[in-house]
């Protein structure tokens, strides 16, 4: 039989591939890192086509010891990967029928690469999904361990990035934890969907040998077949869903990030952040700049990117499988070690990071935070209406601006100036912690709030 083109698909071809479009092609150079999970497909299909006597026990025996060979020879770099078979899937089959021969031809039947790509990366997305979905929870342990400690430690609350309210730490932080609690919901919602098997809807229609698509689901723990073949080889919806929640994240840890930017400014100076996630200026010499947080404060950029390119490549697509999806790799693969870096980097700073107790407690003074704790006070003890309790608050605190005083060291006398039926009582009101103390509200920062939030915390995210 003469050939012209020697490609497995070769045969009604009669000239060969331009070398420009060989590469323009082939997705080898990225989609290698498949490997795993390629085998692990092709290992459950064939066991199926073995039970279901489309292939011989032998021929299967043949074709898993084959198949494990390449696992090796590709996990010790000793594999040749050849453009010129495009993809993993090629290079696996082709290498498969030079070790084991004819047996090998047979284990594409009843498969297309439409399914087995889909499948493989459904396979290598689920693992990334557990293990971004248990650094998470790392994450959360480190902050929660954090939030028990400093439970107590009086900081400023913030809007506007302006003094609003004295809160703690271990309640600021605690916020971050409930984010990342909601974004490991998301991910086992995105898994539950993901989970269905794509293999065996073969190129697009299914296929006419008498397969068992439900036992290689249960081979390889999908939940189920998928339910329509066009669908299966053609969508990557799970893919963006992934990328979606990973987006979240990603605005979540660079919310962290920032702030964490901010804390050790010279400016602000709430936190110190560990040596191993700071680095030195190359001209500056006192520098120690938070490098590892401002990576993670800009890695959105990224991940969002990489689901802007998936979301653009699919829309439009008609039905079925098209060439454009072998564009879905890099932004996947990239998208998922990209999270899982900024992930372990934030660990690590946490974890490492000291607070400042004095400079927090020096900033919150600066900002008369206790102001709305005095208005309050005017409407519940005095009977003032809100809007002139908070007009005589506002000139308080030009009063102990004027004096260049906090709040807290203004004398009885002074303040009667401004309201003069104010009693003793009320010089406590503007002490912070008392502040922070009656905050007691359901999900507000007082510290018995806080320890008891911890206590929650753990239970609700932590257990087995
Ligand atoms: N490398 C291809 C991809 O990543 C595999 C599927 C190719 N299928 C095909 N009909 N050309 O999408």
């Amino acid at each position: 039989m003469k050939k012209s083109n020697n490609k497995i698909w070769g045969g009604r071809f009669s000239s060969s591939t331009d070398q420009l479009m060989e590469e323009f092609n082939s997705s080898i150079q990225f989609d290698k890192i498949l490997y795993i999970e390629d085998i692990e497909g092709s290992i459950a299909h064939s066991e199926m086509l073995s039970k279901q006597k489309i292939i011989s026990k032998n021929e299967l025996e043949l074709i898993v010891s084959g198949l494990k060979q390449i696992e090796l020879e590709i996990s010790n770099s000793e594999f040749n990967f050849s453009l010129e078979l495009e993809d993993i899937h090629m290079n696996i089959e082709n290498r498969l029928i030079e070790i084991i021969g004819e047996a090998g031809k047979k284990l594409h039947t009843a498969r297309s690469r439409n399914d087995q790509v889909a499948t493989d990366i459904k396979l290598w997305l689920r693992k990334r999904i557990d293990q971004i979905e248990l650094n998470l929870k790392s994450l959360q342990r480190t902050l929660i361990e954090k939030s028990e400690i400093y439970y107590d430690l009086l900081m400023p609350g913030y809007t506007h990035l302006q003094v609003g309210q004295p809160v703690t730490f271990g309640h600021h932080l605690l916020a971050y934890v409930e984010m990342l609690g909601r974004d490991r919901d998301r991910l086992g919602d995105c898994r539950k969907r993901l989970n269905e098997l794509p293999l065996g809807s073969a190129a697009l229609a299914g296929t006419s040998y008498p397969i068992d698509r439900h036992f290689v689901a249960q081979k390889l723990n999908f939940s189920k077949p998928t339910e329509n073949s066009m669908d299966a080889v053609s969508d990557r919806d799970f893919a963006i869903e992934f990328m979606s929640v990973s987006s979240l994240i990603a605005i979540h840890l660079s919310r962290l990030a920032e702030e964490l930017v901010i804390w050790s400014s010279d400016s602000f100076n709430f936190v110190k952040l560990s040596e191993s996630y700071t680095t030195g200026s190359s001209i500056m010499p006192q520098k120690r700049n938070p490098d590892a947080a401002e990576l993670i404060r800009a890695k959105p950029g990224r991940i969002f990117g990489n689901l802007l390119n998936l979301m653009t490549v699919l829309k439009g697509l008609p039905m079925t499988y098209g060439k454009d999806m072998q564009e879905d790799k890099q932004p996947i693969f990239d998208t998922a070690k990209t999270i899982d870096s900024c992930i372990l980097n934030m660990e690590g700073m946490v974890k490492s990071l000291e607070p400042i107790p004095d400079k927090m407690m020096e900033a919150l003074q600066k900002g008369f935070p206790t102001a709305t704790d005095l208005a309050d006070y005017l409407v519940t003890e005095l009977k003032i209406p809100f809007r002139d309790a908070h007009h005589l608050t506002g000139q308080v605190v030009m009063l102990a601006e004027k004096k260049e005083s906090n709040l807290e060291n203004l004398t009885i006398e002074e303040i009667k100036t401004i309201i003069p039926n104010a009693e003793i009582t009320i010089l406590d009101i503007l002490k912070i912690e008392s502040s922070v103390s009656k905050r007691t509200s359901y999900g507000g920062t007082a510290p018995v709030n806080v320890l008891q939030a911890v206590k929650k915390a753990k239970e609700r995210f932590l257990k087995d």
